[in-house]
């Protein structure tokens, strides 16, 4: 079996489900189930002896410790962190915590772990760090996309974090010889995603007839990877890559933020057209820019096409039309996650709602 942290999250809960799609192979998932963590993801898996869920803390050694030497996975999978950059701007404390401290903890443990293993299963361990695109900071207009050994400038309190866990899962298979493997992963978009992030919010905002807030002018760019092409990346890397070895991971889907909320707005207007024929567009509202805002990302995910052979099944039209056909289908999975603490956050972020 393999241990997944932070599986009831958006990418964690979309990979274990495809896991168990794809190989059947059981799974371990420890998730300390903050505001992020949904289980409604994986309702589909509740009676499904191969999933094993335990509520808890990567930084929980003793816990860890014990999960390891019970399960005696043949791998892990680090997604358990905060993700929210917006988050991070108004409190970085948790971002710390988890990503930097509870990384470091998961390291150790893992160390321990593998050092007690007989030699043909060490050999065989991995541990798959899960990163993203911000670590290595923003580019200009025409710059080239980011490669695997573009340095290192990450911009805010939650890149950050993620740059300073990468850097301990390098350090720990430099060091230690921890058969480390780190991706770097560019926007994910999908099913059970968290609508504090800007595709989900725009859409559950749009159909709840609430202002589509952007940022700016909405001129930045993002790379968008539909959420299952970054399950199948990790899957592949998981299996044929080489230990101490990062692969960034991408969608070569580059578009600007403004041209996002048009495309999902003209979606809607298609499947779900707004009484009164006006379109969604007309909720667009321009506020004000997040400080330290990154202009521009794009990954160059050449490396993982040449050496692993993977290249995304979608592309930004066919999953994105997924994307938006999904919420519209799945309204109970969106109210289930709207509790007190999503609304606290919205007033805190957009003001009162
Ligand atoms: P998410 O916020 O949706 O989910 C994070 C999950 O981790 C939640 O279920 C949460 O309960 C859990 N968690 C948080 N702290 C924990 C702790 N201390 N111990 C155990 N579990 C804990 O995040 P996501 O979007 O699914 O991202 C998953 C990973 O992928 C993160 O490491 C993120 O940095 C990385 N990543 C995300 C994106 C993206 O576009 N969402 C892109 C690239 C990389
Ligand atoms: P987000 O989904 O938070 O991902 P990240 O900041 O990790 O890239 O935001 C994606 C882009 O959308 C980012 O440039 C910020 C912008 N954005 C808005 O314009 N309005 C919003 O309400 C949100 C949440 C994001």
């Amino acid at each position: 079996m393999i241990l997944v942290t932070g599986g009831a999250g958006f990418i964690g809960s979309n990979f274990i489900l495809d896991w168990l799609a794809d190989s059947g192979e059981p799974v371990l998932n420890l998730d300390k189930l903050t505001y992020a963590g949904n289980l409604g993801s994986l309702a589909s898996l509740r009676d499904d002896a191969r999933h094993v869920f335990v509520q808890g803390d990567i930084g929980d050694a003793p816990l860890v410790d014990r999960l390891l030497a019970t399960h005696r996975p043949r791998a892990i999978v680090n997604f358990a962190a905060e993700s929210h950059v917006d988050r991070s701007i108004h409190g970085a404390g948790e971002f710390i915590e988890t990503n930097i401290v509870g990384t470091f903890r998961l390291l150790e443990s893992a160390r321990g772990y593998v050092a007690a293993l007989p030699p043909d299963e060490q050999a065989a361990f991995r541990f798959l760090h899960v990163s993203t695109d911000e670590v290595y900071g923003t580019l200009a207009p025409a710059a080239p996309a980011f490669t695997e050994q573009h340095g290192y400038e990450p911009n805010s309190p939650y890149s950050a974090s993620k740059a300073a866990s990468d850097h301990l899962a390098r350090a720990w298979h430099h060091t230690h010889g921890l058969p480390v493997l780190t991706t770097n992963c560019s926007n994910n978009y999908g099913p059970y995603h968290f609508p504090e992030k800007l595709i989900p919010l725009m859409i559950v905002n749009a159909l709840a007839g609430k202002p589509l807030p952007v940022y700016g002018d909405g001129q930045q760019v993002r790379d968008w990877l539909y959420v299952k092409d970054h399950c199948s990346a990790i899957r592949r890397v998981l299996g044929a890559g080489q230990p101490g070895q990062t692969y960034n991971i991408g969608g070569w889907n580059e578009k600007t933020n403004l041209t996002i909320v048009h495309t999902i707005c003209d979606l809607l207007d298609e499947l779900s057209p707004r009484a009164g024929g006006q379109s969604y567009r007309a909720q667009i509202t321009h506020v004000a820019d997040r400080p330290g805002h990154d202009r521009r990302y794009a990954i160059d995910a050449r490396k993982i096409e040449r050496e692993l052979g993977w290249r995304p099944a979608e592309t930004f039209d066919s999953g994105i039309r997924k994307t938006v056909a999904w919420y519209l289908a799945n309204p109970d999975w969106v109210r289930g996650v709207q509790s007190g603490a999503y609304r606290e956050w919205l007033t805190l972020q957009y003001g009162p709602q």
